[in-house]
């Protein structure tokens, strides 16, 4: 079974659009659970822009499911990890400013920089994954570096989806099966969405995890959380 970790960043966005508490991202994390969620993923940026180390702090004490935290591996980043202790880290290339991710590791180039990141997690107990694109090479790379999993950056696959479904999936089939064989978990993730998940999860093996953060959020506003919620987990597992 995949398992759909809600990626609550733009509840903080919008927190932040006002101050205050208002939508409170601890209760969100709490219900995006109650109504089946079996994963929270965060991404604080160094400049707090939604999501804050703070937050990062409240939401351990509350997650009951799976508690991934993303990032690129700042040395202040490193220490949140290591105090908050998640389930999963996900280490992502991305510099400070970026928008939201756009690109997944050159593991060959930073192969000694990620190797040293990822003996840092994995002596304190927490499961790295690293962000990647469908590329084998790199995923060989990958499996260099200690790491347990990798991400799948997948917007190459949703800009595809709607052109030519098979030829969009294709190369996210052939980067799990090469994942599996170096002995690498597979999850995936961005732009993911209620239109080009099923299709996704119907044939990229060896799926154990996506994370949805902008698509789910957005579907919200029309069907609310708990039924967008269950949407997608039906989606994932039909
Ligand atoms: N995975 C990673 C590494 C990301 O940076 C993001 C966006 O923060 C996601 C998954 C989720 O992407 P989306 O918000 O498009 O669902």
């Amino acid at each position: 079974m995949t398992k759909l970790s809600v990626n609550i960043n733009k509840i903080a966005t919008l927190r932040n659009a006002r101050g205050g508490n208002v939508p409170d991202v601890v209760q969100t994390a709490i219900a995006c659970e109650r109504f089946g969620a079996q994963g929270i993923t965060v991404h604080p940026r160094p400049d707090g822009r939604h999501i804050r180390y703070s937050d990062v702090r409240q939401l351990r004490k509350q997650v009951k499911t799976e508690f991934n935290i993303e990032g690129y591996p700042t040395d202040d980043f490193i220490e949140l990890v290591l105090e908050v202790k998640p389930e999963q880290v996900t280490l992502v290339p991305d510099p400070p400013e970026a928008l939201t991710s756009n690109a997944g590791w050159d593991t060959t180039k930073h192969r000694d920089f990620l190797r040293h990141t990822v003996e840092r997690f994995k002596s304190a107990n927490i499961r790295v994954s690293i962000f990647i694109g469908p590329d084998v090479e790199m995923i060989e790379a990958a499996s260099k570096t200690g790491t347990d999993r990798v991400e799948l950056y997948t917007e190459p696959y949703a800009l595809d989806y709607p052109k030519n479904r098979l030829a969009a999936v294709s190369p996210f089939m052939a980067a799990a099966e090469a994942a599996n064989k170096f002995g690498l978990g597979v999850n995936a993730g961005h732009d993911l969405s209620l239109e080009n998940l099923e299709w996704f999860a119907k044939n990229v093996p060896h799926l154990e995890e996506v994370s949805i953060g902008h698509a789910l959020i957005c579907d919200a506003l029309w069907y609310g959380l708990e039924n967008t919620i269950q949407m997608y987990l039906r989606k994932l597992n039909p």
